[in-house]
C-alpha cells in the first residue's frame, strides 16, 4: 500500500512538473528565424556593411563578458563600447579597440557623453540582494539600469536589449522579479526604435562568485535541464548567441520579449546538425 502512494505522489508530481514547462512552453515568445546557418552568415555580412556601433553595460559579469567577446570575434560592429564601474585590462589583442567608459553609476548624469553616439546597446547590469541588500539591489537592477537606458536614449541609441529575467512581473509579490517587471516596462515607456527584452531562466556558467541559492537551483535542476534543455535554464554561451543573432535580424517588431525557449532557438540559429 506505502509503495501504491509513493507510486501515485511520483506520478502526480511528474504531471505537475510536465504542466509547469509545458505552461513555460507555451509563454516562451515567438520569433522567426532564418532556415539555413547560409541565412544568417548573409544577415551577419549586410549588418556589417551598416557600420553599427554598440555599447555594453555590465561587460565584467558574466553575461556582459561572454557578450563582448562574441561581439569582438563575430565584428558585426566597427566600434564597441563597454562602460562600467572600473577599468579593465586586456591582453588578448582582439580586445585593443575596445572603447572603455569608466563611470559613477550614482552620477550618471555627470557621464551623458559616454552615452553618446551608439546605435545600439546591451544592459546585463545586476547585483543580488544577498550581495548589495534589497536597496542596493533595487539602485542597480532598477535605477542604474532606467537611468542608463535614459541616457541612451538621449544618446541616439535606437536598438537597446535588456537582460532581464524569467518571470519579471511588474505585479509580483517577489522583489526579483517585481523589480525586473518595473523596468523593464519603464525602459519600453522611453520609445526607443527597438528594444529588446532577454528573459532567461537559470544562467548556466562557471561563476567565480560563490552564490550558493543558484549552486544548490542548479544541482538541483540538473536532471530537469538535461531532459527539457529549455525549460530552466539557458547557458551562457546560448544567451550571447541569441542575443547577437537577434541583433541581426530584420524585425519589424518595436518590442520583443524573448523568453527562455525563444533565447535557446536564437541561440542555436544557424548551427548546422550532425549527422
Ligand atoms: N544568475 C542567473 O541565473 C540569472 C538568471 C536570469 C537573469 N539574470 C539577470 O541577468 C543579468 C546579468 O546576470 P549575470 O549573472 O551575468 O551578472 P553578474 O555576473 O553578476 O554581473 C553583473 C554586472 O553588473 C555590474 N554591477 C553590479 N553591481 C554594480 C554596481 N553597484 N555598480 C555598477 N555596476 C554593478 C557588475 O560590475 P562589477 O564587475 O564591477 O561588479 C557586472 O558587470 C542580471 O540582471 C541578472 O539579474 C540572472
Amino acid at each position: 500500500m506505502p509503495g501504491t502512494v509513493l507510486g501515485f505522489s511520483a506520478a502526480l508530481c511528474v504531471l505537475l512538473l510536465a504542466a509547469v514547462i509545458l505552461h513555460y512552453q507555451e509563454n516562451s515568445g515567438s520569433v522567426q528565424l532564418p532556415r539555413m546557418s547560409q541565412d544568417l552568415h548573409t544577415l551577419q555580412e549586410d549588418y556589417k556593411m551598416l557600420n553599427k556601433s554598440c555599447f555594453i553595460l555590465g561587460a565584467t559579469g558574466e553575461t556582459g563578458k561572454e557578450l563582448l567577446k562574441l561581439i569582438l570575434s563575430s565584428q558585426i560592429f566597427n566600434k564597441v563600447t563597454i562602460i562600467g564601474r572600473r577599468k579593465l585590462d586586456f591582453e588578448d589583442e582582439a580586445y585593443k579597440h575596445v572603447i572603455q567608459e569608466v563611470v559613477d553609476f550614482e552620477k550618471l548624469d555627470d557621464y551623458v557623453s559616454a552615452f553618446e553616439g551608439h546605435d545600439v546597446g546591451f544592459c546585463c547590469l545586476g547585483t543580488t540582494k544577498a550581495k548589495a541588500g534589497e536597496a542596493g539591489f533595487i539602485r542597480v537592477d532598477h535605477d542604474y539600469v532606467l537611468k542608463s537606458a535614459q541616457l541612451a536614449k538621449a544618446g541616439g541609441c535606437a536598438h537597446f536589449n535588456l537582460e532581464s529575467s524569467n518571470g519579471a512581473n511588474k505585479e509580483s509579490s517577489f522583489l526579483y522579479l517585481k523589480v525586473k517587471g518595473q523596468v523593464e516596462a519603464e525602459v519600453e515607456e522611453l520609445g526607443f526604435d527597438r528594444y529588446t527584452i532577454f528573459r532567461p531562466a537559470v544562467l548556466l556558467c562557471d561563476r567565480k562568485e560563490s552564490r550558493p541559492s543558484e549552486w544548490v537551483a542548479r544541482k538541483m535542476m540538473a536532471p530537469i535541464a538535461y531532459m527539457f534543455p529549455s525549460a530552466f535554464s539557458v547557458p551562457i554561451t546560448t544567451l550571447v548567441k541569441a542575443m547577437v543573432n537577434n541583433a541581426v535580424l530584420q524585425n519589424d517588431k518595436k518590442v520583443e520579449l524573448l523568453e527562455n525557449k525563444a533565447i535557446h532557438m536564437l541561440g542555436k540559429m544557424g548551427e548546422t546538425k550532425k549527422s
